[in-house]
C-alpha cells in the first residue's frame, strides 16, 4: 500500500485525514512534533515525532518510507496568537513548511496536498470569495500560508512540484464514530468552545463582537464538517496521480453562519442552554467569511454530506462526551 506522508498528523485535521487515508486503501505516515497533536490521535498508521524545521529528520523518514505524496497539515493555526506572536508563524508555518518542500523534492517526492485557508483572503466586501479572489489576509496566520502557497508556486517551475491546495474555510464536526476529534490546548474554536460553556467545563463563551455589520452583529462564517473536508484531500491526492496537474480549491458549502447561529443550534442539538457574554472584537477577525466557490464539487466531484451545522454539532457533542485525548 502506497505511504502517504502526513504531517501534522496527530492534528485535528490530520487525524482525519489518517482515518480517511486508511479508508481508501492508503498508508498514512504521521509526522508531527506533538506540540499542539495528540500521540493518542495517531491510529491509522505508523508514527515518526519530528520536528518541520529538522531537514535530518526529515531526510530519514522520507528515505525510510518512501511516501508516494505528502499531506501538509503541520502548522500553528491560531488567528490571536498569530498576531501578538508573529515570528513564530513565518518560522514555523513557512520556514517550516520550506524545509518540507525541499526535503520532498529532494526525495524525488513531487505530489504534494497542501492546508490553506480562506483567511489567505481578508476582507472584502460584498464580493464572493472563489479561488481567483485577491488574497490580502489580515492577520499572520493568512500571512504564513498565502507565502506557502507561493513557495509551491515557485517549486513548480523551477522542480515541477504539483500541488493541490485546499483553502479551508471554518473546519467543525468530529470522526461520526468519535475515534478522534477536536481538541486544542488553549482551546480557541467556536463548536469546542460552545459545547465546553454548554457542559460546564468553562463559565461561559464570550462573544467576540456584536457590532459587526451582520444581521445579528455577530462574525459570519462558513462551517465545513472534517470529514468532508478529509474526503476532499483523499480526492486531491488522486487528482494529481492522475497527473491533472496543481490546482487551487475553496473548501466550504457556500452557506455562512453567525456566532449566535451556531450558540442556538448547539442549544437545540444538546438540548441545554449556552451559557455566554459578549466582548470586544478580537483582532485580526473578518466580519464575513463564505466560499462563493463550486469548484471543488465540479472539479473533484466533492460531495459534503455531513456539513449542516446540526450534524456538525451532533457529532462534535458525541466526541465531546466520548473522551478526550490524554494530557
Ligand atoms: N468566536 C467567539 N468567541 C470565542 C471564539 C470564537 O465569538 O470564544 C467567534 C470568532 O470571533 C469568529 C467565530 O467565532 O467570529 C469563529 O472563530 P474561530 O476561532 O472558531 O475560527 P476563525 O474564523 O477565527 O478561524 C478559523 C481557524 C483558522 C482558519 C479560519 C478560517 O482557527 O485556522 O477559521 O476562517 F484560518
Amino acid at each position: 500500500m502506497a505511504h502517504i506522508l502526513v504531517t501534522g498528523g496527530a492534528g485535528y485535521i490530520g487525524s482525519h485525514a489518517c482515518k480517511a487515508l486508511k479508508q481508501a486503501g492508503y498508508t498514512p505516515v504521521v509526522y508531527d512534533n506533538l506540540i499542539t497533536g495528540w500521540k493518542d490521535a495517531v491510529k491509522f498508521g505508523p508514527f515518526e515525532q519530528g520536528d518541520l524545521n529538522d531537514r535530518a529528520r526529515l531526510d530519514q523518514v522520507f528515505a525510510k518510507y518512501q511516501p508516494t505524496a505528502v499531506m501538509h497539515f503541520a502548522a500553528l493555526s491560531q488567528v490571536g496568537e498569530a498576531m501578538s506572536q508573529p515570528g513564530r508563524y513565518w518560522a514555523n508555518n513557512v520556514g517550516g513548511s520550506l524545509n518540507l518542500i525541499e526535503a520532498s523534492v529532494a526525495a524525488d517526492v513531487r505530489d504534494f496536498v497542501f492546508s490553506s485557508t480562506c483567511a489567505t483572503y481578508g476582507e472584502h466586501d460584498n464580493v464572493v470569495l472563489d479561488e481567483n479572489t485577491p488574497q490580502l489576509p489580515l492577520n499572520a496566520y493568512g500571512a504564513s500560508k498565502r507565502a506557502v502557497e507561493d513557495i509551491l508556486t515557485d517549486f513548480e517551475a523551477a522542480h515541477g512540484l504539483r500541488s493541490v491546495v485546499f483553502r479551508y474555510f471554518n473546519v467543525a464536526g468530529a470522526d461520526p464514530e468519535a475515534e478522534v476529534g477536536e481538541f486544542h490546548r488553549p482551546e480557541t474554536h467556536l463548536v469546542p468552545l460552545v459545547l465546553d460553556a454548554i457542559n460546564g467545563k468553562r463559565d461561559s463563551l464570550t462573544i467576540f463582537g456584536t457590532d459587526y455589520d451582520t444581521p445579528d452583529g455577530t462574525c459570519i462564517r462558513d462551517y465545513v464538517h472534517v470529514c468532508d473536508l478529509v474526503d476532499a484531500h483523499v480526492l486531491g491526492l488522486k487528482w494529481l496521480q492522475d497527473g491533472k496537474g496543481s490546482r487551487v480549491f475553496n473548501l466550504g458549502t457556500g452557506t455562512g453562519f453567525s456566532v449566535r447561529e451556531v450558540m442556538d443550534k448547539a442549544a437545540v442539538v444538546t438540548g441545554k442552554d449556552v451559557p455566554c457574554n459578549t466582548g470586544a472584537r478580537r483582532a485580526g477577525d473578518c466580519t464575513k467569511l463564505v466560499s462563493g466557490s463550486t469548484r471543488a464539487a465540479s472539479e473533484l466531484g466533492w460531495e459534503p454530506t455531513r456539513s449542516t451545522l446540526e450534524t456538525m454539532i451532533h457529532d462534535a457533542w458525541k466526541w465531546h462526551k466520548t473522551g478526550h485525548y490524554e494530557a
